[in-house]
């Protein structure tokens, strides 16, 4: 191509590019709107699509750093649910004290009545009840019955073991079939290791540990063969060491976060974390009295530890009942928050408790609370 041919090409181009420019133009007079409303979506999708995007990756990389919750309550469950739920021939239909609560992965809330000797559970849309226990709520010692059950450990939707605390056993209830069998401890034995088990959890690796309240001591073994693990009993005042001691365990959890165990004491005013790789065994606090069993009202101090629990990041919740108020530890801070209800304020009101017993989160990180004395479940909706 010589240089002539390439500037009538040229000029040829932009002839054209000029009456293409003219169709354009002519086309966009004769359809304004449906350009408008075009240019409308496209901004809406430029500025929309980044946002959505945001919001679902600060969901999904939640790393348990940011959690908060409305601090008014919205109940999900009480007497009259239960009792319109309970088959028609049962007596006792009222709610006892709910000393635990708990979620399996299908979302069914799991209850414990320890009054009535009894533990629910509920359908995600809480209109479908199954229990074990009597129907009537009567104690029992037998594969059907409970007496006073404290806590539940939820390892699969077919396998809930359940801390018998007047039986002195640990008993496995699966749903599916609607019998109990025992796993450890056994009811009325002078043999038994077992004195009033408060609560239950279990590791990745399959072993089992007991808050052994009665005997002031945790106990673990293997679930499978039944043999104890660790001969390590953090008895009380062993050597008089203060950081060896258990006293009145309550609840026990394990934290997957740090491979440790969470264990609540209840007179020793205390939530403590013992890391169970450790010889000899040695407990770090996480909150509460350090050393002289000292109730509170301050960020640090409990006025009576009913029940402690920890999230899949490793922050813990802890009830501190008589304070009428719910604790947050966000990782390995030893200062508090409140996160529902408030200090010393018994009430009815959707804000405040009358003694919070137990506390859970469902997968949604909502936050749910035991309300004992006003017989309800409240739920507080993550924000
Ligand atoms: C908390 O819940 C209440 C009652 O349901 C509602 O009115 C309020 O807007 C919620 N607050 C937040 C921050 O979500
Ligand atoms: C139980 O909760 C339902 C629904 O929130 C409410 O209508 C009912 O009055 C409550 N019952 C009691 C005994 O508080
Ligand atoms: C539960 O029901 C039984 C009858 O089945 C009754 O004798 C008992 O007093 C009731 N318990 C409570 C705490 O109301
Ligand atoms: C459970 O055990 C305690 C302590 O031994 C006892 O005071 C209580 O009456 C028992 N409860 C039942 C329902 O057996
Ligand atoms: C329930 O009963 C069946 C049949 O009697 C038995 O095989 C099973 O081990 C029992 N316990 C549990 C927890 O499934």
């Amino acid at each position: 191509m010589d240089k002539k041919s390439s500037e009538k090409e040229l000029l040829h181009n932009d002839d054209e590019s000029k009456s293409f420019i003219k169709q354009i133009y002519s086309v966009i007079r004769e359809n304004w709107l449906a350009f408008l409303f075009a240019l409308i979506i496209s901004l809406i999708t430029i500025i929309a699509v980044p946002i959505v995007y945001s919001i679902e990756t600060k969901v999904s990389t939640n790393n348990g750093s940011n959690l908060a919750w409305n601090v008014t309550g919205i109940t999900i469950f009480n007497t009259t649910l239960l009792a319109s739920l309970l088959p028609p021939e049962s007596q006792n239909l009222s709610l006892g004290l709910i000393s635990a609560i708990g979620f399996d992965d299908n979302s069914n809330l799991y209850i414990v009545d320890k009054t009535y000797h009894r533990v629910y559970r509920l359908n995600k849309d809480y209109n479908v009840l199954k229990f074990i226990g009597s129907a009537n709520g009567l104690a029992g010692s037998d594969l059907n019955s409970l007496n006073s059950p404290h806590d539940i450990y939820i390892a699969s939707p077919n396998k809930i073991y359940i801390a018998d605390t007047n039986n002195s056993r640990i008993v496995c209830w699966d749903p599916s079939i609607g019998n109990l069998s025992l796993v450890y401890g056994s009811t009325n034995s002078p043999t038994n290791p077992l004195n009033s088990p408060m609560s239950v959890t279990m590791d990745s690796n399959s072993i089992m540990y007991v808050a052994d309240y009665g005997n002031n001591r945790i106990v673990s073994f293997n679930i499978n063969d039944k043999l104890p693990k660790f001969s390590l009993e953090l008895a009380s005042n062993q050597n008089n060491e203060r950081e060896t001691y258990v006293i009145t365990p309550i609840t026990i959890k394990y934290d997957t976060t740090m491979n440790s165990i969470i264990i609540a004491q209840e007179t020793g005013y205390n939530v403590i974390r013992w890391d169970t790789s450790s010889t000899p065994a040695k407990w770090t606090l996480i909150a509460g009295s350090a050393s002289s069993e000292l109730s509170g009202t301050s960020r640090t101090l409990f006025n009576k530890v009913c029940y402690a629990n920890v999230d899949p990041y490793g922050n813990t919740y802890v009830a501190d009942c008589y304070n009428q108020r719910i604790q947050y530890y966000q990782g390995d801070l030893t200062k508090g928050r409140t996160i529902a209800g408030v200090i010393l304020a018994k009430g009815t009101n959707p804000y405040l408790f009358n003694q919070p017993t137990s506390v859970t989160l469902d997968k949604d990180n909502n936050l749910y609370v035991s309300d004992s004395n006003n017989y309800r479940i409240q739920k507080f909706l993550t924000v």
